[in-house]
């Protein structure tokens, strides 16, 4: 299978590397100092903190070209315009592996509704240098499935298609009929956690701070009244009707917990998505109140 990863961040890196080595042909479109990186050493992975690095020689170019069997778009949100007019003029299904909650319509716009698939990465990571660190299975995440979807919920040849690739690779990609809602619901959630989290200082801090933990069970509930319902997962739910006072110390709880480490540090890109990811979110509000949608 031919495909083309965009952006040799934490997570393009990684999927690259991992289809690369199933045995895909991969190219990872890179820009700037990471693309002279991987040129010249190769993705390098390490698991969570390992002394152990290696090299995965998968090939990287600046631009994409021609035609492919799939693309994967592995940016941050903020980031994907530029790459919507780069894959406008190559071949190829599309899967967004990312924090996106304006729906496939921009998408669709931008390169042809028909190629459009959706998705969210279920692995983690961070780069240390050039290094990227991926988060270590754990019974947690084991548990935690790749979300892939058709906009329209079908199950086609192409999303089995993609599943089977991702698979092969090592990822655990299942289905999911209600893509676009899960990506909404997560970010109804995930942009007013980030925020908070930035806005304290790290998960720690947050957890000491239960004002800024109302306010953002406040903002956290508001979002999802603009989410499409049931909610997925439909769990999400709860978060509208449980009282606060059931709602903080678990959030608290969470905060101090090895999970909630990842939260931290909040880089530049991350606050830059976050920023865009409220944006959409307060759009498609705006939508659904005056009955546009
Ligand atoms: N990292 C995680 O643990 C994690 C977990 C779950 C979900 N996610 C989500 O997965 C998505 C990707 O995250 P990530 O951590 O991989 O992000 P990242 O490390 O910031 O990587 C994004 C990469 O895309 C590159 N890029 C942006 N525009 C480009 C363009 N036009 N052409 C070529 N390259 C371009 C960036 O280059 P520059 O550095 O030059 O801008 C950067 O290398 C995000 O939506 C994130 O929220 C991440």
């Amino acid at each position: 299978m031919k495909i083309v990863v965009y952006g040799a961040g934490v997570l393009g890196s990684l999927h690259a590397a991992r289809l690369h080595e199933a045995g895909h042909d991969v190219s990872l479109v890179a820009r700037g100092e990471r693309l002279t990186e991987v040129q010249e050493h190769g993705v390098l992975l390490a698991e969570g903190d390992s002394p152990t690095i290696r090299s995965v020689p998968v090939p990287v170019v600046e631009d994409a070209a021609g035609g492919c069997h799939l693309i994967l778009v592995v940016v941050r949100t903020h980031h994907i315009d530029g790459v919507l007019e780069s894959i406008a003029r190559i071949d190829g299904d599309v899967l967004f592996l990312l924090n996106w909650a304006a729906g496939p319509g921009p998408l669709g716009s931008a390169i042809g509704a028909e190629r459009v698939l959706l998705g969210f990465p279920a692995v983690g990571g961070t780069m240390d240098g050039e290094v990227v660190r991926y988060r270590s299975a754990s019974l947690l995440t084991r548990l935690v499935s790749m979300p892939i979807g058709e906009p329209d919920g079908r199950t086609t040849p192409r999303l089995e298609r993609t599943l089977q690739t991702l698979r092969s690779a090592g990822f655990r990609a299942k289905a999911e009929p209600r893509m676009d809602a899960w990506l909404r619901t997560h970010a109804a959630f995930e942009v007013p956690l980030g925020q908070a989290v930035h806005g304290a200082g790290g998960p720690e801090a947050l957890a000491g701070d239960p004002d800024a933990i109302r306010l953002m069970i406040h903002k956290i509930r508001r979002n999802l009244e603009t989410v499409p319902t049931p909610t997925v997962p439909r769990a999400f739910t709860l978060l509208r009707s449980v009282p606060d006072g059931i709602l903080l110390p678990l959030f608290r709880r969470f905060l101090r917990s090895t999970v909630a480490a990842p939260l931290s540090p909040v880089t530049p890109a991350i606050s830059a998505e976050l920023d865009r990811l409220d944006e959409q979110l307060r759009t498609s509000a705006r939508t659904r109140s005056t009955g546009l949608s």
